[in-house]
């Protein structure tokens, strides 16, 4: 393996801006997790899949090849030859990926790949079982928390600034979050927890600089260590 950065916490908290700048600080590859299961969401959705009842969905994953290719440095999902990454952030996409990660053969189907891709190079890895599951030998692991106000404040800023905001409000948002992180984290199989020797980094308070500094002074005690 690698050396191998886990960062785990819930939807919202920074995660993936963190993980994606620092990977290219430090030359490392980002693998962003949620991505393949967003884009096996995006599968389900099309197939007409009924997502709630896990034989469908456990009967449909079989039918699904992914890849993870990189273009331009940027992570593109594949799911059976289509690149479905400029599908992956709607609302619909979010629940589906939330809902269908529950089921151990939706999270069989990727945890291989997951693993192989950390295999030989240097990753930073983000989401939700990476420093429980995915990568327990990880050397450095983070596990980054908001407060749920804060996390709905930036999707809502990130949705506006982008002309992607709908008929979402910040109260709609902020209780489709809730939904989601209370199902990842009280799911039977690798649900969201904090790994022992993970650290914890409450980011409600800190600019994306600041989160920055604190994960390079944390991979330089792990470096010395
Ligand atoms: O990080 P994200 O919001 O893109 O993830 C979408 C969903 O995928 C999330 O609600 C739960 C699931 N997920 C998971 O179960 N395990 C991971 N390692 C990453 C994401």
């Amino acid at each position: 393996m690698g050396f191998a950065i886990a960062i785990d916490g819930p939807s919202g908290v920074g995660k993936s801006t963190a993980a994606r700048i620092l990977a290219e600080k430090l030359g490392f590859v980002y693998i962003d997790t949620g991505a393949m299961f967003r884009g096996l969401a995006v599968y389900f959705l099309d197939n007409g899949t009924d997502i709630n009842d896990e034989k469908s969905v456990c009967d449909a994953v079989a039918d699904v090849i992914e890849e993870i290719r990189y273009i331009d440095g940027e992570q593109h999902v594949l799911v059976n030859g289509e690149d479905v990454t400029g599908r992956l952030r709607t609302g619909d996409v979010s629940r589906a990926a939330s809902v269908t990660s529950q089921y151990q053969p939706v999270r069989r189907k990727l945890l291989e790949l997951q693993r192989r891709m950390a295999e030989s190079t240097d990753v930073i890895m983000d989401g939700r079982d990476i420093g429980t599951v995915v990568l327990p030998d990880a050397r450095l692991k983070i596990f980054m928390t908001a407060q749920p106000e804060v996390q709905a404040e930036r999707r809502y800023l990130q949705l506006k600034e982008t002309g992607k905001l709908g008929d979402e409000t910040l109260e709609s948002i902020l209780a489709d979050i809730k939904e989601r992180d209370y199902r990842d984290s009280h799911r039977e199989n690798a649900p969201l927890r904090k790994a022992e020797d993970a650290v914890e980094l409450d980011t409600s308070l800190l600019s994306i600089d600041q989160v920055l500094d604190a994960v390079m002074k944390l991979l330089e005690e792990k470096k010395n260590a």
